[in-house]
């Protein structure tokens, strides 16, 4: 029996682990906690099916709508960023992080304290934070499993123990809604038009970094963090049937891919079991019916949400925790239609621009910069709806 926390509970990533452990045998897992942002109702229905010891928001004003929603079933309800923090804090097994944002690195800190084995989906807490979250993890002995599924495509086809094997990583990009738009109609795009992805079924902000191009920057800046190969040797294309999610170049020719169907019941099911394989009810890639794989270079002139994320890298780790929350700020803008699409990435390189790449040592630092660029990221789409 494995004891198992999800973190992020009531999202795409979250919903998609939660039916894993449903459907598994009796008494493969145990929940201890569910985690979410403000959906009572939510995670009140999932942790009644889960059978989960704990049920924990974010948000304290939703406390009550909680306790309402689990009366008489015996599972603790609390609410409020300390609950949080603590429930990630309780040994498991097994944490699923799938909080978005970097709202999410704080009870990721928490959930490596303990030990054990963490499934990464918050990309950007290490996009924020890479060492701190190394550090943490080192300390308690726990483990990292990447759960992005083209980090997770590397890890399983990565069998080089020698970086110098590696000629180069490949992560593939689905190209999103807007692969073959104009500037034009980008500039028009809506909300709406920008979260309907053709591939992958996400959460809001996920879904308009994937149509910005800047998901596939974070997962460069991810992949440059979690693999032993520089960033100049990381490589992105567009592979719009998203059959082929991550590959590996080494130095003798062999180029070794992982494929599988767009779903992500399937890298998350491997962290669940690594470093055993479970079933999971996927339906298998059909290649004969898919019948080509096309792959294209990004466009960075329409796309320059890759750009910056690839300059930030190279900047260093003040400036991945300053892209990341001027995007985190200009997404929530655009999904609040306070910000043009095309403004997005904008108000990324504005806030770049005026910051730079300050150096940070430690969490401290880390939030204080993360909040300062906040505020000038804020102050940037003001200018724009002036
Ligand atoms: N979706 C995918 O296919 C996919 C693939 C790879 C990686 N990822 C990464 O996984 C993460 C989650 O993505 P998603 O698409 O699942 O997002 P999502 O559907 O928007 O879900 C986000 C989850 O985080 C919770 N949350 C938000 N703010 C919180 C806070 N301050 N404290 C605690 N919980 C909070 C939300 O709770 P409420 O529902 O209550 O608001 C929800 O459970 C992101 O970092 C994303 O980049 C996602």
């Amino acid at each position: 029996m494995k004891r198992v926390t999800i973190l992020g509970a009531t999202g795409s990533v979250g919903r998609s682990t939660a039916a894993l452990i449903e459907a598994a045998a009796p008494g493969a897992f145990e929940v201890e906690a569910l985690v979410a942002g403000r959906d009572a109702e939510g995670l009140a229905a999932m942790a009644r099916k889960l059978g989960a010891r704990r049920a924990v928001l974010a948000d304290p004003q939703a406390y009550g709508a909680l306790a309402q929603a689990l009366a008489g079933s015996g599972i603790e309800a609390a609410a409020g960023s300390q609950a949080v923090l603590d429930a990630a804090a309780i040994p498991v097994d097994w944490t699923m992080a799938a909080i978005v944002g970097a709202a999410g690195l704080g009870p990721v800190l928490a959930a490596l304290s303990h030990g054990g084995t963490l499934a990464l989906a918050n990309k950007e807490a290490l996009v924020c934070a890479a060492p701190i979250v190394f550090a943490a993890a080192k300390a308690s002995g726990a483990r990292i499993l990447t759960v992005d599924s083209e980090h997770n495509a590397i890890f399983q086809v990565l069998e080089a123990r020698d970086p110098a094997a590696i000629a180069k990583i490949i992560i593939t990009a689905s190209g999103g809604p807007f692969r073959m738009a104009s500037m034009a109609e980008m500039a028009a795009a809506t909300p709406e038009m920008a979260v309907r992805h053709p591939v992958w079924s996400m959460g809001a902000k996920i879904s308009v970094d994937s149509a910005t191009m800047m998901n596939k920057g974070l997962e460069l800046i991810e992949a440059a963090r979690l693999f032993p190969v520089p960033e100049e040797r990381i490589e992105v294309l567009v592979h719009p049937q998203s059959a082929v999610h991550g590959l590996v170049q080494y130095v003798d020719g062999s180029l070794l891919a992982q494929l599988g169907t767009p779903d992500m019941r399937t890298p998350i099911a491997h962290a669940l079991a690594w470093p055993e394989r479970m079933a999971v009810d996927v339906a298998p890639l059909d290649l004969a019916a898919l019948g080509r794989l096309e792959f294209f270079p990004p466009d960075t002139k329409r796309f320059p949400a890759l750009r910056l994320a690839r300059e930030a890298l190279r900047a260093g780790e003040g400036a991945t925790t300053i892209l990341n929350a001027a995007n985190e700020v200009a997404v929530s803008a655009f999904l609040e239609r306070r910000l043009s699409f095309l403004g997005i990435a904008s108000v990324v390189e504005a806030v770049l621009q005026e910051m730079g790449s300050p150096a940070v040592d430690g969490l401290e630092a880390v939030l204080g910069l993360d909040e300062a660029a906040r505020v000038t990221a804020s102050r940037q789409v003001l200018a724009r709806a002036a």
